[in-house]
């Protein structure tokens, strides 16, 4: 077996300006727990004492006695010294928890920055949570497309050359949106475009929700704060040890209004934060802070060491820098991407045997292959298992089916482009609506965002006029039995147009 080689931390990418040993919101849950106060608020379930036995049992009592309110000053004060801290660590301005993911952050972003009728230039690759920040706001998007990889028809980032040019046709806009990382690992090159609108004054904000371990190892992509970003939204949850759901906001510099921002932030969060959710983000802080380096030190060697196994493993492709073609400097090695074409079967077929013989979870899958996230939780014995399925797999020519053929990129290309856009995101939204059969459809509004993977970058968004190239390339789609992401009928039988005639 290979020998796993692990450089001792010698630095920290960034030493951190302040002491990170402290995590105030586990100090207040503390105390909160020590007092043995006895609580008439809310949660209902008084600290676990009404819990069904058998959740008891799989979530632990310590989860339900930690599921507290502490008094509300206590709660502000150790909040505001937690998100200090996390702001430091970051290398940002401010920094804001949210609980309800990078989705919740990037609407409160969007709500704080824009306004009605706002021009946004956005990367086309954005998350639904953007394009439902454009229909709380009421903003006017210019997408800029992503570049496709020809063949793995994978967004490698927008260029910096296609933001400049948007900046310059609209000088009117009030913001930059960025998907960076991507759900593949791909950055865009962040600095160059954040120079880019700066020179035109022009905030730039990133969902960097893939890239809440960057700061703290030099061999990842550079993160957005680093990058001069005016803010970020990153998920801890999704690759930093955190509970589902907790994320952050990060802010930096003069660009933004800050009061406005904070009520936004205010006003798309619950009333009722979860404690447990909080404080886990003030640890996983806490632990990046302090020894981020050097779990990701021994994280990149896992990955780096996973990628070799694999790539020795006839019929299993992975999808890098390389095969896709850009600076390493881009790309994040944790991501493994797996093309599993050659195996002769789709990412949903690879999944599901995955899953059910062998125990192990993907975090994606889709028509081309699947995507495995590895990150400082993992371990040599996780990561051999997954080898080791994949390896059992490859070798079975009993599995092998018939794959159906692949789109070209350029139809996926025309299809992403942004179309015709004959109302603004928000008023298509709230506009009477009907589910027409697909093929009905050319022509008509779209009234939801659809977004299939791969590449998983929206063909419609609501106010778009759907034209030929995006309904045939939906019509292959439906054919192919992949699932839409964002569409009422994710099987799209049936897509929800702007009833037209409302009025006529
Ligand atoms: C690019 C991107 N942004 C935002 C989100 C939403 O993140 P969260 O699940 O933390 O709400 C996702 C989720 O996968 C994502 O891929």
């Amino acid at each position: 077996m290979e020998a796993l080689a692990v450089r001792m931390p010698v630095e920290h990418t960034r030493p951190p300006a302040t002491s990170h040993q402290s995590a105030p919101m586990l100090d207040a849950l503390d105390a909160y727990l020590d007092a043995g106060t006895i609580s008439f608020s809310t949660p209902g379930h008084k600290s676990g004492r009404l819990i069904d036995d058998e959740l008891r049992r799989l979530l632990g009592d310590p989860l339900f006695r930690a599921d507290v309110w502490l008094n509300t000053s206590r709660h502000d004060t150790a909040l505001r010294a937690a998100e200090r801290l996390a702001a430091d660590a970051w290398g940002a301005g401010e920094a804001f928890f949210t609980v309800n993911g990078s989705s919740s952050g990037n609407q409160a972003v969007l709500l704080a920055l824009l306004g009605p009728g706002d021009k946004v230039i956005v990367a086309r690759d954005a998350h639904m949570s953007v394009l439902s920040g454009l229909i709380l706001t009421g903003a006017e998007p210019v997408f800029v497309s992503p570049t496709l990889h020809p063949e793995q028809l994978m967004s490698t980032g927008v260029t910096p050359a296609s933001i400049e040019t948007a900046l310059a046709q609209h000088p009117d806009a009030k913001l930059v949106v960025l998907t960076s990382p991507t759900y593949h690992g791909v950055a865009s090159d962040l600095p160059a475009i954040v120079a880019a609108a700066h020179a035109r004054q022009v905030p730039v904000m990133v969902d960097e929700a893939w890239g809440a371990h960057f700061p703290f190892h030099q061999s990842l992509p550079i993160h957005a704060m680093a990058a001069g970003a005016d803010v970020a939204v990153v998920s801890l949850h999704k690759t930093l040890p955190t509970i589902s759901q907790g994320a952050m906001i990060v802010t930096q510099g003069n660009r933004i209004d800050r009061g406005r921002f904070k009520s936004s932030v205010r006003m798309t969060q619950t009333t009722s934060r979860c404690l447990p959710i909080l404080a886990s983000i003030d640890s996983a802080r806490r632990q990046v802070a302090l020894h981020g380096w050097g779990l990701l030190e021994l994280t990149l060697a896992l990955a780096a060491l996973t990628r070799r196994r694999l790539q020795e493993t006839p019929g299993i492709v992975l999808i890098d820098e390389t095969s896709l073609g850009i600076p390493a400097s881009r790309f994040d090695p944790t991501r493994l991407v797996i093309d599993t074409g050659s195996l002769g079967l789709n990412g949903y077929q690879v999944e599901s045997i995955l899953r059910e013989e062998f125990g192990i979870a993907p975090e994606l899958s889709d028509g081309r292959g699947i995507v495995c996230v590895v990150t400082v939780g993992d371990t040599r014995a996780s990561l051999d298992a997954l080898v080791d399925a994949l390896t059992a797999i490859a070798t079975r020519p009993s599995q092998r089916s018939a794959l159906r053929p692949r789109v070209a990129a350029r139809s996926v290309g025309d299809a992403i482009a942004q179309g015709e856009l004959s109302m603004l995101p928000r008023d298509a939204f709230f506009a009477r609506s009907r589910s027409v059969p697909l093929p009905t459809a050319i022509g008509c509004i779209a009234a939801e965002p659809i977004i299939p993977y791969p590449p998983g970058i929206p063909v419609l968004v609501p106010g778009e006029r759907i034209c030929w190239n995006k309904l045939l390339y939906l019509a292959q789609i439906a054919a192919s039995g992949a699932i839409c992401a964002g569409a009422a009928d994710p099987r799209l039988l049936t897509i929800r147009v702007v009833d037209e005639t409302v009025g006529s």
